[in-house]
């Protein structure tokens, strides 16, 4: 159906907005219902989930058990997890890996048993994965999954602008309608009709400088939902992974986890090893400690980078585990097998999110969010190495569930209004946007990083209240772009961020202030409500 300005309108049962572990499931998950649309902003497969290297949390072992998952996973999260969303999660892992693996995706095998690996906090070998390259083994199979589905429609290079909720377009009530989208291709906002309506938008880490993390991570998902009257949690717990490729051609190249597990050792530029200095549980404490680490040892010494090292591995072993790893880092004159690799933390992971509830449900009627999007409470104050592609696969499940089960008691939405152009113009400087973009980054690094003080956050949000009065002023006068979506997506996480990072007078699991270096004794979820 076409619009009076020719731009067409879209409808659909389920409207999912991301095409990663999280939204790929839910759209399968409810195939054989009716009609799902997949919005992708880039190519199918580009996301975090394509990239992922160690693997899948998951009870597989016979010597391992729901409750020492469950313990390993509270312990990381630093008295900050919703107990029953990760007992939750945990219990329905088995079911989530089986589900994967009658997809097809190939998990690596050793003497005809899947082989578990081990990554920080796990007190048992309970990662399966593909290789190092788990990611994309998922990927590439739940796309082809959902290629051979009739019902599911994807739309690639397609960014969604902002949700449509009753209240916007004149409704009493709230209810998401659907989403204003801009097709890149055609550089047209288009509008997508929907009875539900699925983010599965991923993370924020793109609004730190350094991140391991695709270009395609803005935050847009808890932007979005934030603007519909969604509230989010625990923003201020942004994930460091402590081993990033340093090296000057290498972009966002992530060192995995899991060469730690079988013995890779960090080292500083003269060959001592430094983490037994500061936990017992050495290389493989968990994450938000050994980042710490590392950054302190550079700050202090005045490093640029420390190293890992697992040359004294057989070779065999090194290639056979680690294949894409060894190739990479071949590629930029570094032999694994022989020479220590150098690395630096870089922004990974976003912990907090939208809320939601264990069925995936945000506040606003209609709309679910899964994936590194949601706030579920399974990683509280740290998430746990490889638990979230497990949390995108049992909220999928969770979420494609309580939408089955509303599938005939919720109608097609009523016609919406098309987007409104009439007031905006081409943009005059796009270079502006760039600007703005490597500014906010950059301050985001600088001043709520590993370390932060209140002095740092308030520094910070001065300089994102001046960026945000600019792109405001910006949006409201030219015509929407992808580098202009995402900057006005980014901004505003940056500000709740940072509003989180204020609310919590305490240095807990990743939020670590030099003003209050204590945890408290009271855990609290730092919440944040729309107006
Ligand atoms: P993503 O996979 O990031 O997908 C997001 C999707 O949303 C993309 O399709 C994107 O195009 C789309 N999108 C975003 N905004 C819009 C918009 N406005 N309009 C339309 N589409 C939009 N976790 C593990 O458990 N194990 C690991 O081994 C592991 N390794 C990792 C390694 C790396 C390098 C990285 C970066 C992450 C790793 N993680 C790992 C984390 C994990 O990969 C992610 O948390 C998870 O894949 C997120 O999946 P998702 O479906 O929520 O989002
Ligand atoms: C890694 O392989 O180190 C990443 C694992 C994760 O982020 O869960």
């Amino acid at each position: 159906m076409q619009n009076s300005t020719q731009s067409p309108i879209h409808s659909t049962d389920v409207l999912v907005i991301g095409s990663g572990a999280a939204g790929l499931s839910v759209a399968l998950r409810l195939a054989h219902k009716g009609k799902i649309t997949v919005l992708s902003k880039a190519e199918v497969t580009e996301g975090s989930t394509f990239y992922a290297q160690g693997g899948i949390a998951a009870v597989l072992d016979e010597n391992d058990s729901v409750d020492s998952h469950v313990q390993d996973t509270l312990i990381a999260g630093a008295g900050l997890c919703n107990e029953e969303a990760v007992r939750y999660t945990v219990e329905h892992s088995r079911e989530a890996i089986e589900w994967l693996i009658e997809r097809g995706v190939a998990f690596s095998k050793e003497d005809e048993q899947y082989h578990l690996t081990r990554e920080g906090g796990h007190s048992q070998r309970r990662i399966i994965h593909s290789d190092d390259a788990t990611g994309k083994a998922v990927s590439t199979t739940l796309v082809s999954a959902v290629q051979a589905e009739s019902n599911i429609h994807i739309l690639e290079n397609y960014i969604a602008v902002d949700l449509i909720t009753g209240d916007k377009v004149g409704l009493e009530h709230q209810r998401c309608q659907g989403a204003y989208v801009l097709n890149l291709e055609k550089d047209r906002v288009e509008t997508v009709r929907a009875r539900f309506v699925v983010l599965a938008t991923g993370g924020a880490s793109k609004v730190y400088l350094y991140t391991s993390n695709p270009d395609v991570a803005s935050g847009d998902g808890i932007a979005m939902a934030w603007r519909a009257g969604c509230s989010v949690a625990n923003l201020e717990f942004n994930q460091f992974h402590p081993t990033c490729l340093f090296h000057p051609q290498a972009r966002s190249f992530l060192i995995t986890e899991a060469l730690r597990g079988e013995g890779a050792l960090l080292r500083r530029p003269n060959g001592e090893r430094f983490m037994p200095e500061y936990d017992e549980r050495a290389e493989l404490a968990p994450r938000d400690i050994v980042a710490r680490t590392i950054d302190h040892e550079v700050k202090k010494y005045g490093f640029d980078c420390v190293y890992l090292d697992i040359s004294h591995k057989e070779p065999e072993f090194v290639k056979s585990h680690f294949p894409t790893i060894y190739q990479q880092c071949l590629q930029y004159g570094i032999d694994i097998t022989t020479d220590p690799i150098p690395v630096v933390p870089a922004a990974h992971y976003t912990c907090g999110g939208v809320r939601v509830d264990t069925h995936s449900r945000t506040d606003v009627d209609g709309l679910y969010a899964v994936g590194e999007v949601a706030c579920t409470g399974l990683h509280g104050a740290n998430r746990m190495a490889s638990n979230s592609l497990l949390e995108c696969l049992v909220y999928a499940q969770s979420a494609a569930q309580d939408i089955e089960a509303q599938w005939d008691t919720i109608i097609e939405p009523a016609p919406l209004p098309p987007w409104d152009e009439s007031q905006v113009t081409d943009s005059d400087e796009e270079v502006v946007l760039t600007h703005n973009w490597h500014e906010l980054r950059q301050l985001m690094w600088d001043y709520v990083g590993i370390v932060r003080t209140d002095k740092r956050l308030q520094r910070a949000m001065r300089r994102i209240e001046l960026l945000q009065q600019e792109i405001h002023e910006y949006y409201s006068n030219f015509k929407v772009s992808n580098d202009l979506i995402e900057l006005r997506n980014l901004v505003l996480v940056a500000e709740l961020i940072v509003k989180c990072a204020m609310q919590r007078q305490e240095s807990r699991g990743l939020h670590f202030t030099l003003d209050y270096p204590e945890q408290s004794k009271t855990a609290e979820d730092s919440v944040l409500n729309p107006e």
